[in-house]
């Protein structure tokens, strides 16, 4: 059967990802996305599917449950909920949009989603909602959720509403929650596009605090096949964490960057900290890949550099994500943020 897929988030990084995975896919997956185009989504990101014969765009939030409920009344078999406000540093600034899109608005999609009877309900999440590791261990299914920035307390609290539509209503639900993802259509606010486009700029390369926090990196492409195995396999009312062992502080990611291009390090800035900035992130995938079958494939050392490579052959599609709003949040963020020497002490 060729399913009918509603990806909300679809103009996003991986939302887009997703949607050319399953398009290019020989499943014959039916996609319609259905997004806000806020300053992360980006049509750009889905050139070449305009005439698509099984895609279909339509912009929209997904607080109008309405409109959400009419989409749904088309035909659709599953739900892929990516859509989000999605950067934490933003959450930090200005926290409501994340409660009103995170929360209200995966409300809004699961009481369509309830309403029209879908046959499978994803909820996109993240490995934020268990907070952050010391120098060990790492996070499976069972951690408790203890997040830290306004975005991740809105992931955790859309993950609980999800599970409540799952034990309430018999909604055939199920949650991932995946690590840093990295790869092509990344918006630049995020580390690694922001290091490679600020290197081949020759701007200043801003880490926070002293560069040792730990993230679990993932290519997205790896994140996508995970996703349409989990979409497929993986049991109802069940949570799936989804990583690639692959641990790095930030100061290795920006030296390995910095190397690949062939530049010098004297572009490396510590700035001062995120607030409440997590120390530390790894993902247990065994669930996954045991139940499942399912294992990453995509070393980092070879992910980032075709990531790297592919940020330079998009010079376009950086130009024009990178212009207008985009200046503006840099400045609010970074200008007069460089840490003085004694502060480095
Ligand atoms: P992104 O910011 O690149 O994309 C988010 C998309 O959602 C954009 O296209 C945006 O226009 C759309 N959107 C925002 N508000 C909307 C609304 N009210 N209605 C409809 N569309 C709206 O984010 P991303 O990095 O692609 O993340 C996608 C999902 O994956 C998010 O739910 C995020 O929490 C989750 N996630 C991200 C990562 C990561 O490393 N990026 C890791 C784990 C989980
Ligand atoms: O873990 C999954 C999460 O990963 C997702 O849920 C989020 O949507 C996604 O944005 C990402 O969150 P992070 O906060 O980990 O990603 P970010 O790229 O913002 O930062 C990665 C690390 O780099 C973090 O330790 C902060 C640091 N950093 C970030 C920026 C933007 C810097 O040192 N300098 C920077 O300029």
């Amino acid at each position: 059967m060729n399913l009918r897929l509603l990806v909300t988030g679809g103009a996003g990084f991986i939302g887009s990802n997703f949607v050319h995975a399953m398009l290019t896919s020989s499943a014959g997956y039916s996609v319609t996305v259905l997004d806000k185009l806020t300053y992360a989504g980006n049509l750009d990101n889905l050139a070449g599917l305009e005439n698509h014969p099984r895609f279909v765009f339509q912009q929209g939030d997904i607080c109008d449950s309405e409109l959400v409920g009419r989409i749904l009344g088309r035909g659709i078999d599953a739900v892929l909920n990516f859509a989000a406000e999605s950067h934490v540093d933003r959450s930090i600034l200005d926290p409501t949009e994340f409660a009103r899109t995170n929360v209200l608005g995966t409300l809004s999609v699961l009481e369509a989603s309830r309403r029209h009877k879908v046959a499978r309900y994803l909820q996109v999440s993240t490995d934020e909602v268990y907070g952050s590791l010391g120098p060990s261990g790492s996070f499976t299914e069972d951690s408790p959720l203890q997040p830290n920035s306004p975005y991740a307390a809105s992931k955790a609290a859309a993950d609980l509403i999800v599970r409540s539509y799952h034990q309430t209503y018999g909604l055939p639900a199920l949650i991932t929650r995946c690590s840093n993802n990295y790869g092509p259509y990344q918006f630049p606010e995020k580390l690694i596009p922001l290091l490679v486009t600020n290197t081949l700029e020759g701007r200043a390369l801003p880490i926070y605090g002293d560069g040792l926090n730990v993230r679990d990196w993932i290519h997205v492409q790896d994140h996508c096949e995970a996703l349409e195995r989990i979409l497929h396999q993986g049991r109802e009312g069940e949570v799936y964490n989804v990583g690639a062992r692959s641990e790095a502080t930030n100061l290795k990611i920006v030296r390995s960057i910095v190397s690949i291009l062939g530049k010098d390090e004297g572009l490396i800035t510590f700035v001062k900290d995120r607030p409440g900035h997590d120390r530390r992130y790894a993902i247990d995938p065994s669930k996954l890949e045991n139940e499942l079958g399912w294992k990453a494939r995509i070393p980092f050392e070879e992910g980032i550099r075709q990531t790297v490579d592919w940020y330079c052959r998009n010079s376009a599609w950086v130009a024009r994500v990178r212009s207008g709003e985009y200046q503006r949040y840099y400045s609010r963020m970074y200008d007069n943020r460089q840490r003085t020497l004694s502060e480095l002490k």
